[in-house]
Order: C-alpha cells, then sequence, then structure tokens
C-alpha cells in the first residue's frame, strides 16, 4: 500500500473526507442594509438609518477578507456575487474599491461572473454605468411584480414604472440580467400572474428567479398574514409559469430558476454544485474544503457589531466542521434542486467521501421513483422534483433540518 493511498483510508476510518482536488471556489460578499425592510424579508437585511458607512463597511470587506485568506491560500476564485441587502445602495465608486481590493488579493479567474444584486428603488442610470465600469458584468434586479398593487401590498419601496426604467437600463448596460420575479402574491390570480409574467418576457431577460412568497417567522407578513391565495390558485400559477417560461425558450434549470441557454447562473449554479464559497460580510456564510475536512462558518450578524469584530480580526460568530452524518443530505438538499442532477461521480468529488456513504438512501428515492435509476447519475425524476422536500428527506438521518431550501449564504 502506498503512502498516499494509506492517509486516505486512515481518513475515510476516522470519519474524515479526504479531497484529492479541492471543489471550485466563489466569493460572496453580504451588503446588509436597505432603504426599507420588507414586511416578507427575513434576510440578514436592516433599515439603512441615514447614511450607509460605505466606506467603513468597504474596508471592514477587504479587511476580512485578509483574515480569511490563509483559508483559501492559491485557490483561484470563479465568480463573485454581491448580494444583500441591497448593494445597489452602495455608489459605484464604492464598489469599484471593492473589486479592486479583491482583484489584488485573490486570483479572480478573467472570465469570472460578477454579479451585483440592485432593487429598482435605488436605480440611477449613472451609477448602473459605474458598476459595469468597476467590473460587475451580470445584475440581478429585485423587480418582483410589475403590478403597482402588487408591489404596494409587498411594501416595496419602487413601483412598476421604476421597475420598467431600471429593467430596461440594466439590460442595456449589462446584457446579462436577472429579474427576481415573486408569485403566490396577496390576492393574486392566475390571470394576474399570468399577466405579470407577459410585462417580464416583453425585456426578454436572458435569466429569471421566480419565487413563490413564503410567509417566514419573525417577519411583518408572519405577524400580520396578508391574504394569500390558496394552495391551489399557488399550483395553477406555478403550472401556467412553467409553460409560459417553456414556451418563450427558458430552460427550469433549478427549483426557482429560468436561463436562457448558456445564462445559468454559475455563481448559484456552484452552490447547487456544492462547490466550495467563501462568504464575507456580516452574516456571510462559507463553506470551505481543506484535504481533510469541509468547514461551516458564519460571520456577526448585525452591521455594526461586525464592523467592530473584524476590528479586532475575529468576525467570526459560528464555525464548525461538516460531520460524515450530515454531508450526503447536505450535498443532496442542493444537488437534487438542478433539473438535470449531476453525475454520480461529483458526490465523491465534492464531499471527500465515497458515494457508498449513501448507496442505501438513492436506493429507496430509486425505488420510490424519485430519482432515475441511471447509476451514473444522480437526478430526480418529475416525481422527485414535485416532492422535493420528500426526496430530500430521504437523506437526513434523524437530524433536525429542515428539507426544501438549500443553505443560503445570506441568512
Ligand atoms: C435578498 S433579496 C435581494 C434583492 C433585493 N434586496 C430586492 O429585494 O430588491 C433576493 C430575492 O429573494 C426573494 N425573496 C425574499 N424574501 C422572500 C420570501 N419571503 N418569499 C419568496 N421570495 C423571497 C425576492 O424575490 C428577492 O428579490
Ligand atoms: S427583500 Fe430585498 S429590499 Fe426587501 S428587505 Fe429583503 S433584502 Fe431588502
Amino acid at each position: 500500500m502506498t503512502a498516499a493511498v494509506a492517509v486516505v483510508i486512515e481518513s475515510l476510518r476516522a470519519g474524515r473526507p479526504h479531497f484529492a482536488v479541492l471543489p471550485p471556489l466563489a466569493l460572496y460578499v453580504h451588503v446588509p442594509w436597505c432603504l426599507k425592510k420588507c414586511p416578507y424579508c427575513d434576510f440578514n437585511s436592516h433599515e439603512a438609518r441615514g447614511e450607509v458607512p460605505e466606506d467603513a463597511y468597504v474596508d471592514a470587506l477587504v479587511a476580512d477578507l485578509e483574515l480569511a485568506l490563509p483559508a483559501i491560500w492559491g485557490r483561484k476564485v470563479v465568480s463573485v456575487f454581491i448580494g444583500g441587502g441591497t448593494p445597489s445602495l452602495f455608489s459605484a465608486a464604492a464598489i469599484d474599491r471593492l473589486l479592486a481590493a479583491i482583484r489584488a488579493r485573490v486570483p479572480l479567474l478573467p472570465d469570472a461572473e460578477i454579479t451585483l444584486e440592485a432593487n429598482p428603488g435605488t436605480f440611477e442610470r449613472a451609477k448602473f454605468a459605474g458598476y459595469f465600469g468597476a467590473g460587475v458584468n451580470r445584475l440581478s434586479l429585485g423587480i418582483q411584480s410589475f403590478d403597482d398593487r402588487r408591489l404596494h401590498a409587498l411594501g416595496r419601496v419602487h413601483d412598476a414604472d421604476e421597475a420598467r426604467r431600471a429593467a430596461e437600463a440594466a439590460l442595456m448596460i449589462f446584457g446579462n440580467v436577472n429579474f427576481d420575479l415573486m408569485y403566490g402574491l396577496p390576492d393574486q390570480t392566475v390571470a394576474d400572474a399570468e399577466a405579470d409574467l407577459a410585462a417580464a418576457l416583453a425585456f426578454a431577460p436572458p435569466h429569471l428567479s421566480f419565487y413563490q412568497l413564503t410567509i417566514e417567522p419573525n417577519t411583518l407578513f408572519h405577524r400580520y398574514p396578508p391574504p394569500l391565495p390558496d394552495e391551489d390558485v399557488a399550483a395553477d400559477i406555478e403550472g401556467a409559469v412553467h409553460a409560459r417560461l417553456a414556451a418563450a425558450g427558458y430552460r427550469h434549470y433549478e427549483t426557482s430558476a429560468y436561463a436562457r441557454p448558456g445564462r445559468e447562473c454559475r455563481h448559484n449554479l456552484n452552490y447547487w454544485q456544492f462547490g466550495d464559497y467563501l462568504g464575507i460580510g456580516a452574516g456571510a456564510h462559507s463553506k470551505l474544503s481543506f484535504a481533510d475536512r469541509i468547514v461551516r462558518q458564519v460571520r456577526c450578524k448585525q452591521p455594526k457589531q461586525y464592523l467592530e469584530r473584524v476590528g479586532k480580526g475575529a468576525p467570526l460568530a459560528e464555525d464548525a466542521t461538516v460531520s460524515r452524518d450530515d454531508v450526503g443530505f447536505e450535498f443532496m438538499l442542493n444537488a437534487l434542486r438542478l433539473t438535470d442532477g449531476v453525475r454520480a461521480a461529483l458526490f465523491e468529488e465534492r464531499t471527500g467521501f465515497p458515494l457508498a456513504l449513501v448507496r442505501r438512501e438513492l436506493a429507496q428515492a430509486e425505488a420510490r421513483g424519485l430519482i432515475d435509476a441511471d447509476p451514473t447519475l444522480i437526478r430526480p425524476t418529475p416525481l422527485g422534483r414535485r416532492f422535493l422536500n420528500d426526496l430530500q428527506a430521504l437523506f437526513l438521518a434523524e437530524r433536525a433540518v429542515t428539507p426544501g431550501a438549500a443553505p443560503d449564504p445570506k441568512r
């Protein structure tokens, strides 16, 4: 037995993964402020009362990245996502300084996708052009709806006209644009949702994210629930949306994501394919692999505390190793969201454990018709996609984690 093989066997016996090659690495940057807190939102976003301290925050992000460098030493960064919150509250000069600082500290691939999330309520043409000049090459616009009544019911800071102007400018400046849209909105009918989607499709955006409005604990809507359409109407809306988007040439490549060919979000694909990501900024989550372990980290959530803690060189609020018992479920939570699933070999490449770790659960899923019988793929069947929570739960060994949503680096 060679020394290398002995190391692998020793790692696996000790319940540790073994990586010959580390997964691709993405960078997530969290901006934790918004003009106003939306009543349905449970993201780590805080109402900006007065000016946001953008200079101090960019300094903190750069310091945070420097503190994290030893954990990602020598690794190339395949994509950057500046999310929030509302990153478009920041000036183009601040985003330019941030991206220049990132480039100076990590090897960013020359064709890296660099996305910034923008709220139409913060739209200015010159600012969008400035982001593009700074290197942002994809804009994700939080449109939600093109219907003034729905936008009002959602407590959005913008109206449909502002959404249209932001969409037009974004497409002209960036070309590569995503619209975030929501359905199942208060009092929404199937015809309303179809009209809303038609308004979005009139812009022919390369990418659409389509989320059903969910009532999250610790939100205003949880305390004062709005009159949502019932389950049947929501299912009919979903059916109508899928059909309309397919007819318009969009591929439903992930539970909530639709893209024209070649316009899938590369940054999000890396999450769903269980790639690595370093998250910097208040409350940002990271998942990082090392030769013999995978760690998850969370930075301090409160912006003020985050700024203080970065100053002291200690921004982490949580730092834990992913156990062998959890890693199969975590992989499936992500991979099974993809319509095409993943190559079976990706399990070992990304978890550091042989596929045998989940062989029993895969057999159960196949027996119930929830995944394809192809041994070279892990791919949900149409039934598996419809009952995704049940499929994911098969991989959950007696643990108190709710299946459904994959871990989100910003929540
Ligand atoms: C963190 S937000 C960032 C975008 C930006 N802050 C905005 O809202 O304009 C990302 C997206 O998540 C979706 N989202 C947020 N809360 C949601 C909820 N409770 N149910 C469904 N989708 C939600 C919205 O579509 C939103 O655009
Ligand atoms: S939905 Fe977007 S704009 Fe609204 S509070 Fe959440 S992060 Fe901010």
